[in-house]
């Protein structure tokens, strides 16, 4: 039987939590070692953290893995993480599969080294009809680069200016059919959007944590999902409680 107190509480549980995985770089630098020991780390963690997610009950999760701006760091450190993240998929993949995640790919595949593609279209191939955890994960991704593509995209189509609304820009993201961020994490004490989900996070809460990627575990997890239950969401209207309160007696 389930450990019980491995099942809590929430007051509200984000169905969508996207996250910014940031500071590697510097809890590597911290403990003297090498960039991409915290690449390394940051990416054992990140298993800890989707099986947290999927503990907790969450339905989808968005990380931010590699951005199109990540492509001017040095050569070097492009091609480790490269590595790294194809490493991590192969040897990752099944255990994902078992535990009912579905693995998604948001960004653009061309650029990426053959072995990380390669890697990517086989884990959603093999994962497609898993649906505990939809896991989308931002490859060679931009915000505004994936607006560029709706566009394009609407164009191809040949939909007509006076047709297009909101939700044909979002039909035309790469993130279609899948909802909004309702918790945006982003790590290492940035406060920061830098280009993830410009769209999409428009009504998002989000929660900043001094605490470096490598070291936000299943409890700083916990934590920001008690946060998330204290906001106060409107999406720039009201809350029922708010109404009442104005207009009794
Ligand atoms: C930011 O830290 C982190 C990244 C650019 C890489 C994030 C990628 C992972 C954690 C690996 C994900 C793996 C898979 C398989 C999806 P930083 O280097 O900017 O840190 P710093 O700001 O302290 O220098």
């Amino acid at each position: 039987m389930a450990d019980q107190s491995e099942v809590p509480q929430f007051k509200a549980l984000p169905a969508h939590i996207a996250i910014i995985m940031d500071g590697n770089g510097r809890w590597a630098a911290a403990r003297h070692l090498p960039r991409m020991a915290g690449h390394r780390e940051g990416t054992e963690n990140l298993r800890r953290v989707i099986t947290a997610c999927v503990e907790f009950g969450i339905e989808y999760l968005t990380i931010y893995a590699f951005s199109t701006e990540n492509w001017k760091r040095p050569k070097d450190e492009v091609s480790g993480l490269m590595q790294i993240m194809a490493d991590a998929l192969e040897k990752e993949v099944g255990e994902l599969n078992k535990q009912g995640v579905r693995i998604n790919h948001i960004g653009r595949l061309e650029k990426l080294d053959v072995p990380l593609r390669q890697g990517i279209i086989n884990a959603v191939e093999l994962t497609k009809n898993n649906d505990r955890l939809i896991l989308n994960v931002a490859w060679n991704y931009g915000g505004r680069d994936e607006i560029v593509y709706a566009v394009q995209e609407i164009v191809k189509k040949g939909i007509k200016p006076e047709e297009i609304t909101e939700v044909t820009i979002t039909e035309n993201l790469f993130t279609r059919g899948i909802p909004d961020p309702d918790l945006v994490i982003r790590t290492s004490g940035e406060q920061r959007i830098s280009n993830f989900l410009t769209w999409q996070s428009a009504y998002s809460e989000w929660y900043f944590t001094e605490t470096l990627w490598p070291d936000f575990d299943k409890e700083e997890l916990r934590k920001a999902i008690i946060d998330f239950g204290s906001r106060n969401r409107r999406f720039g209207g009201r809350t029922a409680e708010e109404e009442k309160k104005q207009y009794a007696g």
